[in-house]
């Protein structure tokens, strides 16, 4: 079997509310979504990238064009119906053994070593993996006052890539009713009684969320440039 990208990037970056959807501004030189494509582009694991982006997005052109990219026209209202119909548009070309690592535009930080980590430690696991980082602070609960300490042991926080078989990621993400509950692709499988693994990713690897987390992201590039 093959390894394939899936990028959504057919957001509108509200929470950044800038003049153009977030996974085009500039970090640290190139527009961000330009990170994502050249971390799969360098991995040499990575069989074909697949990008997700509005019907009438005005701006993939200037970034996308590249050898082993193809931009698929099919972005949804919501992630999850983006990434659905990306997988319908990649039926016929690829395989139902393949794997999909999913990935956010918005993840700028991204590199190979990552990506190989991921595919490495993942393995055959039959529920797929993703990357995450172990949660260091002290979580509480409450609204607003504190009602619970929550013991942070076993609690992670979910990045992406997330990998999943084709077949199982499809049929995890048709099984899933509620859009506003998946807000990642490992949760839809947790949903059919599956167990991703947890592989553990990298702070660099930040979601990109509102403006000062651009700057943020420029420090861990500068800090883990190679
Ligand atoms: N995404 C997508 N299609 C949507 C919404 C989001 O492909 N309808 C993508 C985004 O482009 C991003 C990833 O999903 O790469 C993670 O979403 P998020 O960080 O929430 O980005 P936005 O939805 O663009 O930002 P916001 O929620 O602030 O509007
Ligand atoms: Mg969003």
């Amino acid at each position: 079997p093959s390894y394939h990208a899936l990028i959504p990037a057919a957001g509108v970056g509200a929470r950044m509310g800038a003049s153009s959807p977030k996974q085009y501004l500039p970090v640290a030189g190139k527009p961000m979504l330009r990170h994502a494509l050249d971390a799969f582009r360098a991995s040499p694991l990575i069989a074909h990238t697949y990008v997700v982006v509005s019907a009438d997005d005005p701006y993939i052109d200037a970034v996308a064009p590249a050898e082993g990219v193809t931009v698929l026209r099919c972005g949804g209202a919501t992630r999850m119906e983006s990434i659905r119909n990306g997988l319908r548009a990649l039926q016929g070309s690829v395989d139902g053994e393949d794997w999909i690592l999913v990935h956010d535009a918005a993840r700028p930080g991204l590199d190979a070593e990552l990506i190989r980590r991921l595919i490495v430690e993942t393995g055959e696991h039959p529920a797929g993996g993703l990357l995450a980082l172990p949660v260091v602070d002290t979580v509480k609960r409450g609204t607003p006052g504190a009602l619970a300490t929550v013991p942070r042991d076993n609690l992670w926080l979910a990045q992406t890539p997330q990998m999943f078989r084709y077949s199982l990621l499809c049929r995890a993400l048709d099984a899933a009713t509620d859009p506003a509950a998946v807000t990642d692709d490992a949760s839809a499988v947790e949903a059919l009684g599956l167990a991703p693994r947890l592989v553990e990713g990298h702070p660099r690897n930040l979601k990109v969320t509102l403006p000062v987390d651009i700057r943020i992201a420029e420090m861990y590039l500068a800090a883990f440039r190679h």
